[in-house]
């Protein structure tokens, strides 16, 4: 089994790690969708990768996202994969530096997580090959008191993935949830290209709740 044939969207994609995302599954022969929320940017990913459907929205509007489910379920169908990449950093000045703007900014990211995976939560458990991943932090296993904030958002996503991945269990769906950590993803971007590839070569009950840190070799 590869990704050929399957639709992926790819939530907050007009990052270097985005990009070269959606050019590897491309290169794979899947369907891309490309979600952002700035117009230009979209734009300037569908000049660079011909293929990619764009779409932007606010992925932390719960309107929104409703909205950008009914317009890619009109464009292109169901979806296989989701592959979630908001995300963003804050962070410093020890506990007391932990400000409320900074964990406001930071939460957008798990806001994103839940309401894009409740969105498209039927397509992927319906899927023959249902496939969400994220992107969280090896900061997580060892929270320090300047990241507090964000290790704090992060370690939610990283819950919130342990559900999705409970429910696709429960619904004997063919399907899994996987979480990446890393510490840094620069110069790491094509290889999470490449894993996130391979997340439809491997079994979905093998794959579902698993963390992997990318990096770590
Ligand atoms: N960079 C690192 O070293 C690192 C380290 C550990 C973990 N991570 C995680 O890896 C993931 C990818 O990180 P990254 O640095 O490549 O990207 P990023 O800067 O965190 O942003 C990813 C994308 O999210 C989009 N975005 C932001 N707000 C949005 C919104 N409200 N609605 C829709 N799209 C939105 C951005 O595009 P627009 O601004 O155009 O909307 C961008 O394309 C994130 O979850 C991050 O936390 C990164």
């Amino acid at each position: 089994m590869t990704v050929a044939g399957r639709t992926v969207l790819i939530a907050g994609a007009t990052s270097a790690s985005g990009r070269a995302v959606a050019r590897a599954l491309l290169d794979a022969g899947a369907s891309v969708i490309v979600v952002g929320s700035d117009q230009g940017r979209i734009d300037a990913l569908e000049a660079e990768l011909p293929g990619v459907a764009g779409e932007r929205a606010d992925l932390t509007d719960g309107d929104d996202v409703l909205e950008l489910a009914m317009r890619v379920h009109a464009r292109v169908g169901d979806i296989d994969g989701l592959v979630h990449l908001v995300g963003g950093w804050r962070g410093g000045g020890g506990i007391l530096g932990q400000t409320d703007e900074d964990y406001r900014v930071l939460e957008r990211s798990f806001t994103a997580l839940r309401l894009v995976s409740r969105a498209f939560w039927t397509d992927l458990v319906a899927s023959p090959a249902g496939r969400v991943a994220i992107v969280s932090s090896t900061t997580v296993a060892h929270p320090t008191a300047g990241g507090a904030n964000y290790a704090a958002v992060k370690s939610a996503s990283e819950s919130w993935m342990q559900s999705l991945a409970q429910g696709f269990m429960k619904a004997d769906a063919p399907a899994a949830a996987v979480t990446f950590r890393v510490t840094s993803l620069a110069g790491l971007e094509d290889r999470l290209a490449a894993s996130v590839v391979d997340l439809w070569r491997a079994d979905a009950a093998s794959l579902n709740g698993t963390v992997t840190v990318l990096g770590a070799d």
